[in-house]
């Protein structure tokens, strides 16, 4: 089976190096809009005609049945337009971890790192209001991540206001809500305390993979 993959960037092609390990048989096609980038500071509309645009050449292969939308950010607010768009495909977005960080916290307060756009979008704070309640939700400015980690210019300074707030407000897990930042996750755990986990995830959409897979087998 071949599976399409789509970020804004390289989230795509390390999503599809991740998914590779667990799926070693299947084709992962990527394709990515790094024109176009970032996405997270575009508004909903344009972020939506943008990943329409980008994922042409999957929609135009018949043999791509399931689509992953490697971008927090386009599936926060364009996947509900794309599954409308194409009924006969089936797309899997990443969505901020938040259900699981928000169940195993103790001390009820956690980090989420994601894009400007994800963070505003409706889909975003819908699932904080179903699933953090009752847990302080920290969204640090992340806005110039993306960019830099796209083009090689993230440094390991840019993490200290993070791992400052980390400590300083005593919180126990970290929310990786952009696919970019999986790029810079094991800077991220070497600098954190061993108390402070780091949530990502691919393990739950390779789960999701799975079944759709079998589903249609
Ligand atoms: N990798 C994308 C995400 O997961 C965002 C990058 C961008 O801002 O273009 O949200």
């Amino acid at each position: 089976m071949t599976i399409g993959v789509f970020d804004s960037g390289k989230g795509g092609e390390i999503v599809a190096k991740r998914l590779r390990r667990f799926f070693p048989k299947t084709e992962f096609v990527v394709v990515n809009d790094h024109q176009h980038l970032p996405y997270g500071d575009k508004t909903p509309a344009e972020i939506t005609r943008l990943t329409d645009r980008a994922i042409q050449p999957l929609i135009q292969r018949r043999d791509i049945k399931i689509i992953i939308i490697a971008c927090n950010t386009a599936t926060a607010v364009a996947i509900a337009y794309l599954r409308a768009k194409y009924p006969e495909r089936s797309f899997i977005g990443f969505e901020p971890a938040i259900k699981p960080a928000a169940s195993g916290t103790r001390a009820k307060k956690i980090i989420v790192l994601a894009t400007p756009a994800t963070l505003q979008s409706a889909k975003y704070l819908a699932l904080k209001k179903r699933f953090a309640k009752n847990v302080t939700v920290i969204e640090p400015d992340c806005s110039t991540w993306a960019a830099k980690i796209e083009n090689g210019e993230f440094r390991e300074e840019d993490l200290l206001p993070v791992l400052d707030l980390a400590r300083r407000e005593q919180v126990d897990k970290i929310v990786l809500g952009c696919t970019h930042y999986l790029d810079i996750e094991n800077d991220l755990r070497r600098k954190l305390p061993p108390t402070i986990a780091v949530i990502e995830p691919i393990a739950a959409i390779a789960r999701r993979l799975d079944d759709i897979m079998r589903g249609m087998c």
